[in-house]
């Protein structure tokens, strides 16, 4: 594509996420049009296109990596705040739900669970991220955990419908996230705030786990639900260390996230 059918192409997706009406999200976030990629100052690599860098990234092909690059932060705003972020999360959340259904789940046991990550999965810091150059800012946990203590995260609005199919399928939920023990009282009434009502289990992060790889962490947490029982049906998340690792569950679902990376 040309560059400029790739700018009407990313204008008519912003266009028309506004004619939709779609109230996800809601952010007044001033973003600018897009700017051609070549030639810009601190790309990363001259020429790589920013289509290109997600794919990469999605397919845990480019890892450990701090910040989007500079040249990319309008297409990454563009995209997370468009609907095809919107149409990326549908895509995996309706084959989340086929499989589970595939499964013929009420001839099983009641101990079959569904593992959901929070951050970028279940919720989403887009309201956060969008004041901060959508990754194209360092990480800074300081102001990240202060965004976290309001409260305020939205639903992904695919994740939540995926979630009360599995409940009306006697689907237990385990939310098993980074954040940390400090965190549950506000996660627990962010999350009830925007609609997941009810789980089995919310596992933090324990102080044994801090400044571990999350890989390790949930392995392990992973390990302990299978060891008490649980048939891990499904395993959802945002960031590759979310899925692999050991425990894995029968299948895994990556939803999109080009705005950062978690080893
Ligand atoms: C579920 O049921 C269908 C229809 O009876 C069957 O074809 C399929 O093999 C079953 N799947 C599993 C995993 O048991
Ligand atoms: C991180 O955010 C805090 C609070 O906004 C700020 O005071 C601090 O300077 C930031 N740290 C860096 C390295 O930018």
């Amino acid at each position: 594509m040309s560059r400029s059918m790739l700018l009407i192409f990313f204008l008519s997706i912003l266009v028309a996420n506004v004619v939709n009406g779609s109230n996800f999200p809601i952010i007044n976030n001033q973003i600018h049009l897009l700017r051609p990629q070549s030639g810009s100052g601190g790309s990363y690599a001259s020429g790589l296109s920013c289509l290109s860098w997600r794919f990469g990234v999605e397919t845990n092909s480019i890892i450990n990596w701090k910040t989007i690059p500079v040249s990319c932060e309008d297409y990454v705003g563009h995209y997370m705040l468009g609907s095809q972020y919107r149409k990326d999360s549908k895509a995996i959340t309706d084959e989340a739900f086929l499989h589970a259904k595939s499964l013929n789940l009420s001839k099983t046991g009641a101990n079959d669970v569904w593992v959901f990550d929070i951050d970028e999965t279940t919720l989403s810091n887009l309201p956060y991220y969008a004041q901060h150059g959508f990754g194209l800012e360092r990480f800074n946990a300081t102001s990240f955990n202060a965004w976290v203590d309001t409260g305020k995260a939205l639903a992904l609005p695919e994740s939540l419908k995926l979630y009360k199919k599995l409940l009306r399928m006697k689907v237990k939920i385990v939310f098993l996230t980074g954040r940390t023990e400090d965190q549950r009282t506000v996660t627990e009434t962010n999350l009830r705030s925007v609609g997941y009502h009810s789980w089995a289990k919310l596992l933090l992060k324990g102080k044994n786990f801090i400044g571990k790889p999350a890989v390790v962490y949930k392995s392990t947490e992973r390990k302990k639900l299978e060891e008490e029982g649980y048939r891990i049906i499904g395993n959802m998340g945002d960031q590759w260390s979310d899925l692999l690792g050991t425990n894995t569950g029968i299948r895994t679902f990556k939803l999109p996230d080009p705005m950062y990376y978690i080893s």
